[in-house]
């Protein structure tokens, strides 16, 4: 199989670039090899690989920046989603996306499921509702996976931002009142390619016969501040931490240029049953990613 994997130095794209390898032959692009905000660079880049299966791990997801730069955000979230899923229409292949759970705005109270009504609150989930709808409406051969709360620890993620503060304050303020589920980028990256081991050989008509949306994050769900607290758990080098302690703070007391849904975790049943997996509980699984990195 001839797979194109866009976003190569991303979180995910990184861990999907190795964990792909077995499924076929990867071809692995990020910027400015492939630009998304040019249709003629999607194309090109498209018609050059001829794959069977294109991976979008690409995305523009500076939420805060997004406010400033609304324009670019919705190209790459909102409307290369569109022409990647147009190439495949062409070529006869299919596209995995994935999306977020900032489609939401947070008010739910309880686990989102995918037949939620979305309902951005930020200039980034509008652009990834874009997104989702384009893919949507080409409406070919196409999965959709909403993840959320995704790091890993060599990018700049939440866990990274956490093992930093701990090396330079004795007192971490984190807010208490925004609530999701973490999710490993190489879990994220295994369960990806362990769906499409289980498609066999043809790929296509597979992903064809279980095409939709569907939410992939880690299980169960936690506020900032106890994510917070086990990163300084499971921290390898607990002795460089100086921090003494944690204090609660509300979202409100940190204001940001983005607004963010404050309880946005997924439910995500409806995976489980149709392709038998799950990722693993959020806490077991950064046990597992500290451990190993
Ligand atoms: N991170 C999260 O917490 C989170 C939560 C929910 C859903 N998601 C979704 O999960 C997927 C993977 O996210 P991630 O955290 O792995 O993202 P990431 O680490 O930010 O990686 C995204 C990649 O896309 C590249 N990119 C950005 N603009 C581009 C452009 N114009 N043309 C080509 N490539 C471009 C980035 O390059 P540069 O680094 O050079 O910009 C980067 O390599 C995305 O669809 C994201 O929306 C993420």
């Amino acid at each position: 199989m001839r797979i194109l994997l866009l976003g190569k130095n991303g979180q995910l794209g990184w861990e999907l670039h190795r964990t792909l390898q077995p499924l076929g032959k990867v071809f692995a692009v990020d910027y400015p090899e492939i630009d998304l905000t040019s249709p003629d660079s999607i194309n090109k880049t498209v018609q050059e690989y001829q794959p069977e299966l294109i991976i979008n791990a690409a995305a523009y997801t500076d939420v805060d920046r997004a406010e400033s730069e609304p324009e670019i955000a919705r190209a790459v979230n909102g409307l290369a989603p569109g022409m990647l899923a147009e190439q495949a229409k062409t070529l006869g292949s299919a596209l995995i996306h994935y999306s977020t759970d900032y489609v939401f705005d947070g008010k739910k109270g309880n686990p989102y499921i995918e037949t939620d009504r979305p309902n951005p609150i930020n200039v980034y989930g509008r652009s990834k509702l874009a997104g989702e709808h384009a893919v949507t409406k080409v409406g070919d051969v196409y999965l959709i996976l909403r993840t959320s709360w995704v790091y890993s620890l060599r990018r700049n993620s939440f866990v990274t931002k956490v093992l930093r503060w701990s090396r330079q304050q004795k007192t971490l303020r984190i807010v208490s009142d925004q609530i999701g589920s973490p999710t490993w980028a190489r879990m994220l990256a295994e369960i990806t390619a362990q769906i499409l081991a289980k498609a066999g050989g043809d790929v296509v008509h597979w992903i064809d016969d279980h095409k939709g949306i569907y939410h992939l994050a880690g299980n169960g769900h936690v506020s900032r501040l106890e994510w917070t607290q086990v990163i300084l758990h499971y921290d390898p080098q607990k002795e460089d931490q100086i921090t003494q302690e944690t204090q609660p703070a509300l979202t409100k007391v940190f204001p940001t240029p983005a607004q963010r849904p404050l309880f946005s975790a997924l439910d995500c049943e409806h995976f489980k049953k149709i392709f038998d997996m799950r990722l693993p509980d959020w806490k077991k699984t950064l046990q597992l990613a500290m451990e190993s990195e």
